[in-house]
């Protein structure tokens, strides 16, 4: 996803207090601008003895707004054309003195001015010492700024700059970036949807230390669950062996064999309004799995004899319930869309994404995916070879239209 120009014509203030954290906020400008953001900065002449305007100049490319009464640029009422231009503001860090001033209507420097004219939603990420956190005032201003539909971002425990342990980090700057990402990147066209998702390799026990698995990174399954997340769902993922993060904002449940995915998705099949199963799921497991670790010198005949798994997808399909959607993969080295059709009937799915081990930059491990989408009116649509995030959000808008 981070490739991915996603927040391309979006417009995001920050405005960033006098806080030690500020020092952490030109690198979400950074990672913002790299994912096609237009970003300004707004700064209190507190921030400015942390963090210089020029640093914030040079990584969003725009110049950086402090004094309420210095020469505009053009001619414009600065405040009030910049809370016109965003999409959304964040505060961050924000000091227990901001939270007062925005809790409290003062609007007496730029930025609590700009946060006071924006109709924009503003999102405030607080960070201060524990004490002052927990401090009755900050935390009756936060339930105010919170009843008011403004969202606080959480601040993280840990060390602090003055010594201290405890609340009041200032959250991490990848959970900033996810939220600017939810509140602006896309239309919330599956809010109040139940989605799950698969993902990843399942793992299969030979004894206590050798197993039985497959290539898959989970990348795909993972970019589903991400683009879903962001789309307003409310997502449940269970994954298998994985070799990247799971996305924010998802509830994650780890599974390990066949048999642990297939109890997981039965037990969420039900409330599901759609379920995608990206996950390669190891179609044979050891009959009897060794209770200590099989020996060299001990009659090994060097034969492991396999039972089959449940097919999971296809229980599913047999069982699902009316307007339920469900999606299923198929990954082939031959017979792509023949295989494919068939697994799509077999299955009783409604959808089902094909690809092709043999394409270059698709299939495991690769950031990067060619597949055929093909559906049970007989539609087959063949895409080009893109990001997996970009595959996701294709789906997603197919399965949008299903429902
Ligand atoms: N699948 C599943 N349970 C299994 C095997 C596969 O739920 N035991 C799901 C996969 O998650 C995928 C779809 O079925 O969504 C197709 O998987 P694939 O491995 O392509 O095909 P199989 O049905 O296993 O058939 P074959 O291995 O013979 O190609």
């Amino acid at each position: 996803m981070l490739n991915d120009k996603i927040l391309s014509g979006k417009h995001i203030l920050i405005g960033v207090c006098g806080g030690i954290a500020a020092y952490k906020i030109p690198d979400l400008i950074s990672k913002l601008v790299k994912l096609g953001a237009e970003v300004k900065v707004v700064m209190t002449h507190a921030a400015t003895e942390f963090v210089t305007p020029l640093t914030f100049q040079s990584m969003s490319h725009n110049p950086v707004a402090v004094d309420m009464f210095s020469e505009p640029v053009a001619w414009e009422i600065r405040h009030i054309s910049l809370a016109q231009w965003t999409d959304t503001l964040l505060v961050a860090p924000a000091t227990a003195n901001m939270i007062g001033k925005l809790a409290n209507g003062i609007a007496d420097d730029m930025l609590s001015t700009v946060a006071m004219a924006t109709r924009s939603q503003v999102l405030v990420a607080p960070a201060m010492n524990t004490a002052m956190y927990e401090n009755a005032a900050t935390q009756a201003n936060i339930k105010t700024l919170k009843e008011r539909g403004i969202k606080i971002i959480e601040p993280a425990e840990g060390r602090l700059a003055c010594g201290d342990s405890g609340k009041g980090k200032l959250a991490d700057i990848d959970v900033l970036l996810n939220s600017l990402i939810y509140e602006v990147a896309f239309e919330k066209d599956l809010s109040g949807k139940k989605v799950l998702v698969t993902a990843g390799a399942t793992v299969e026990s030979v004894d206590p230390v050798r197993f039985l698995t497959n290539h898959s990174s989970g990348k795909m399954g993972i970019e589903i669950a991400r683009a879903a997340q962001l789309r307003g769902a409310d997502v449940t993922l269970v994954c298998g062996n994985i070799s990247v993060e799971t996305p924010m904002g998802v509830n994650v449940i780890k599974v390990k064999s066949a048999q642990d995915m297939f109890d997981a998705c039965v037990s969420h099949q039900k409330e599901a309004d759609v379920i995608i199963k990206a996950a390669a799921v190891a179609d044979f497991k050891p009959k009897d799995v060794a209770d200590n670790k099989i020996k060299k010198e001990g009659g090994f005949e060097g034969v492991i004899r396999l039972e089959q798994n449940p097919d999971i997808l296809k229980y599913l399909g047999e069982h699902k319930p009316a307007g339920q959607i469900l999606v299923g993969f198929c990954m082939e080295t031959q017979d792509l869309i023949e295989n494919a059709k068939k697994k799509l009937d077999k299955k009783n799915l409604d959808m089902i994404v094909a690809n092709s081990l043999t394409e270059p930059n698709a299939g495991f491990k690769s950031d990067t995916n060619t597949v055929t989408i093909l559906d049970k009116t007989g539609k087959i649509e063949a895409l080009d070879n893109m990001s997996k995030f970009c595959v996701a959000q294709e789906l997603l808008d197919r399965v949008v239209k299903c429902l």
